[in-house]
């Protein structure tokens, strides 16, 4: 998919997102942000950060920016930060496979429910790694599916549906962590019925 037709069909989405993705994810949202154990002055950065479902969720001690390639996404975003006065919040309009940060400059980079909507999914974990810190920590909570069998079979059947509406695309997390060069510190089950993973790596074993 390219960008262009993401960026529209998120543009439609963000109409209704928080509606049926805000309640429905937020079990895993709230349990990354917990896990970060987020200490003052750390900062956050959150790819694909949307409607800023989360950003109210982040301690005012921690310094938050979210990015997103969608303006409408991100102008739900701006409301909250306005409404709920989350001064230690910024967001900015930006695509997550070329991050205009330096290298090793956050303390946990999050992405949820965005690599599997991204074309270039590896190239996204790889720009989260680069901007994240040595010793930091970098976040992925998405849908994960079944990696074989028949369950897996049927997934990759429905994926050109679920993509066209924007719902992500079947992903191999396994290999793209792999391919990452990530370490896996940690991995849960969240949300409902427990179909989404959180999965928290390191850049190296500790
Ligand atoms: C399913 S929404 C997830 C939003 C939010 N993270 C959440 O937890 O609900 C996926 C988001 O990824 C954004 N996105 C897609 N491709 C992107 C890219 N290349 N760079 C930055 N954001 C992107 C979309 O605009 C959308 O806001």
């Amino acid at each position: 998919m390219t960008v262009d037709k993401i960026k529209n069909i998120y543009a439609f989405h963000s109409y209704f997102y928080d509606s049926i993705f805000g309640w429905l994810f937020s079990h895993g949202r709230l349990l990354a942000i917990k896990l970060m154990d987020i200490k003052p002055g750390q900062e956050i950065l959150e790819v694909g950060v949307g409607t800023g479902v989360s950003l109210p969720h982040y301690p005012g001690h921690a310094r938050v920016i979210g990015i997103d390639i969608s303006k409408e996404m991100l102008e739900k975003a701006e409301g909250k930060k306005a409404s709920m006065g989350l001064s230690n919040v910024e967001v900015h309009e930006m695509d997550a496979g070329r991050l205009d940060f330096a290298d090793g400059r956050f303390d946990k980079v999050v992405a949820a429910h965005m690599i599997s909507v991204v074309p270039d999914p590896l190239g996204v974990l790889r720009e989260m790694k680069r901007v994240c810190k040595d010793d930091g920590e970098v976040y992925i909570l998405n849908y994960m599916q079944a990696s074989n069998g028949v369950v897996a079979w049927f997934e990759r059947k429905i994926s050109p549906f679920r993509e066209a509406l924007g719902l992500g695309k079947y992903t191999n997390f396994d290999a793209l962590i792999k391919d990452a060069d990530l370490v896996v510190d940690h991995i849960e089950r969240v949300n409902f019925l427990d179909l989404c993973s959180l999965v928290v790596c390191r850049k190296r074993a500790l």
